[in-house]
This record gives C-alpha cells, structure tokens and sequence, in this order.
C-alpha cells in the first residue's frame, strides 16, 4: 500500500511516518519511505533551491516540487509499489494542492492536472492530514524555510485548504487530530489503514 502524511510543518508528520514505518516492520512487511522534497539526487537539488533559494513566482515553485515528484514516482515509489513493498512518504501530492493550488492560488484543479500528468496518475491509498492549530505547528519549527516564513496568515491558508482536502476527497483524505499524544494517534492512524493491511 502508497500512505501519504500531509500538514503543516511542526504538525508530526515525520513521528508518524516513523511509527508507521516500525509498526508495519514489525509486521515483517518491506516498508520504504520518502520524503519531499527530495529522495532522489534531483529531488534533493529541488529542495535545496526551493527552500533556500531566491524568491520564485508560484508557477516556478509548483513546477519544481512536481518535477521532483515525477522523479521520486519513477525511481522509488512505483518499483517499490511493483515489488509488494508498502510506502510512506512524508508530503506528497496534496502538498502541492494545499501549498500551491490554495494556499498561492494557482488553483486546486490546475495544480492536480500537473501533478496527475508528472505521476502518471499514480494517488495514495490513503493520505493522513495532521491538524494541529497553525501557530501551535509554527512554535515548534526551529528554523523556517523559505516557505515557512510566508507568516501567520498563508499558515491559516494551508491550514483550511488541507480541511477542505478532506472533505472533497473523503474516499482517500483523513483528517486527523494531531494534538494527542503521538502514540495515540498512531494507533488512530494504523486503525484506519486496517482494509488495507491484510
Ligand atoms: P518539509 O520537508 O515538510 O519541511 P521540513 O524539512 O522543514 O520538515 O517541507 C518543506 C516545505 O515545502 C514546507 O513548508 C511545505 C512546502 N511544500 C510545498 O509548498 N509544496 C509541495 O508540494 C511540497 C512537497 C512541500
């Protein structure tokens, strides 16, 4: 199975990827898991421009994580998939959406055509958006990138977009509370894969 975490930074993301990860090895299954930006030579130059880099108009920045993306689907994610490994991957797609289609206004329709187009069509089973209060997230990023310093309101932005992701797309979408304790919610998160894991 393809599992996505999605949120704003500082939301838990990474933890629950990693409980996950543990919890599904445990169960002797092949795990691999990515991150983006990033995971592949390309990928890791994408992130270096995109969030150390000079400013950008959205259209370069949303160009450049699907380039990245298309890169990660065809050299790790889908062989993966191919072998019966399960992955994980912290941000995908509905980054894109959320940061990109909404939150910079490019539009949600426009930015999943591009991304439908750089992955070959390729969605998760399933996608969990953590939500925590936008602020609470921000106090616990040490050193914000250049996209995490777009302030309080784009942070709200993102915040309703990833709300709004899980409503339209309610098949593949959990919105899940992020403000429990990590163990949790990773027991929430592992519940709900449970049609998944056979
Ligand atoms: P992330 O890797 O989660 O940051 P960190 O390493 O600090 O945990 O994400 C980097 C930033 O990139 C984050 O602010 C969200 C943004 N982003 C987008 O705007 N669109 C995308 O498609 C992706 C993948 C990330």
């Amino acid at each position: 199975m393809f599992v996505t975490f999605e949120g704003l930074d500082g939301s838990g993301k990474s933890t629950q990827a990693e409980l996950l990860r543990e919890r599904l090895e445990a169960a002797g299954r092949e795990v691999v898991t990515a991150r983006e930006p990033g995971g592949t030579p390309l990928g890791e130059g994408v992130r270096e421009l995109v969030l150390n880099g000079t400013e950008m108009t959205a259209w370069a920045e949303a160009a450049l994580f699907a380039a990245a993306r298309a890169e990660l689907v065809d050299r790790v994610i889908a062989p993966a998939l191919e072998r019966g490994a399960d992955v994980i991957c912290d941000r995908y797609i509905d980054s894109s959406l959320a940061y990109q289609g909404i939150a910079r206004g490019l539009g949600l329709e426009r930015v999943l055509e591009l991304n439908l187009q750089a992955t070959r069509g390729l969605l998760p089973d399933r996608t969990f958006v953590l939500l925590l209060d936008p602020e609470e997230s921000a106090g616990r990023v040490a050193e914000p990138d250049r996209i995490e310093r777009e302030g309080p309101d784009f942070r709200a932005r993102v915040d309703e977009a990833y709300r709004r992701l899980a409503e339209l797309f309610r098949e593949r979408v959990v919105a899940v509370d992020a403000a429990a304790p990590a163990q949790e919610t990773a027991e929430l998160i592992h519940g709900q894969l449970r049609d998944l894991v056979r």
